[in-house]
């Protein structure tokens, strides 16, 4: 049985399945810039890989387009997404498994090489619990690689009506790590779009399905002053911004020798 918090967040992505693509440009940066690192470095296997939050299968294809993935396992929460992402990429991934549903509670595969997502883990509930599970699952040289969103995202948002997600800083994550890892890299990076006013930042957060973050009941009124004070409070002359922060992590499993 789903919680409230977890169907609100099931709808508000399902929803977004058709614009995603078109608004996710800090998620699609960050996702190019995982695979540029992992390419970098020469030995992660591709064999046996999981992908967690696939969404709409964009980082998938770029994934599979850049490397031969035998078995590839697809999740997310939406089953939806997971259709999606083993659709785009039949043609060019090896044997493709669906792993629909929450990620913190399903039964995953063993003897992973990779256990890779972006723009995935700041929704999961207790990530030290999850990092411990993922362990198990890796092979001895197993790698985990993965972005997610951190403090200051949509800082804006939060700031004018107190919702958002609790991201987990660099520090933190690094710590959560290093009991079952050795960190490969570790990157924080910022990143800020800009839109034409605050009604413009609501619909790209709407078709990104990050709506799902917290329950708000708008009104004409608070829509009117949320968009009067995102305008005073943080308008520039290139639009009203919106800040993303997200860490990228390559981490091999293994403590680190120190
Ligand atoms: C921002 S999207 C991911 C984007 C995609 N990885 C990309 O790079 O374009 C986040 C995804 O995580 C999924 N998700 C959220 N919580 C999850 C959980 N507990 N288990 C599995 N998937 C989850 C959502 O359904 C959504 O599709």
């Amino acid at each position: 049985m789903n919680s409230s918090r977890q169907q609100r967040i099931i709808e508000h992505f399902r929803r977004s399945i058709h614009s995603y693509d078109d608004g996710a440009k800090v998620q699609k940066l960050v996702g190019d810039t995982l695979i540029a690192k992992m390419a970098a470095l020469g030995d992660i296997r591709y064999d046996r890989v999981l992908e967690i939050g696939c969404c709409t299968g964009s980082m998938t294809e770029t994934l599979c387009r850049m490397k031969s993935v035998r078995e590839l396992w697809v999740n997310d929460l939406v089953p939806e997404c997971c259709y999606q992402a083993a659709e785009r990429v039949g043609a060019v991934a090896g044997d493709i498994r669906l792993l629909a549903g929450d990620i913190e509670r399903l039964a995953i595969p063993d003897g992973l090489d990779l256990i890779i997502s972006s723009s995935t883990f700041q929704w999961l509930k207790d990530l030290p619990l999850a990092f411990n599970k993922f362990t198990t699952s890796l092979h001895d040289n197993g790698f985990l690689a993965f972005t997610m969103f951190g403090p200051g995202t949509m800082r804006q948002v939060r700031e004018l009506i107190g919702v958002g997600l609790e991201y987990t800083s660099e520090g933190d994550l690094a710590e959560m790590l290093k009991r079952n890892f050795s960190l490969v890299e570790i990157e924080t990076s910022c990143c800020t779009l800009y839109f034409q006013n605050a009604r413009e930042v609501l619909r790209h957060i709407q078709a990104t399905g990050v709506g799902g973050a917290g329950a708000y009941h708008w009104t004409p009124g608070k829509l009117r002053v949320f968009e009067r004070d995102y305008r005073l409070q943080f308008g520039t002359e290139k639009g009203v911004p919106l800040d993303y922060v997200s860490t990228c992590v390559i981490a091999r499993k293994g403590q680190s020798v120190r």
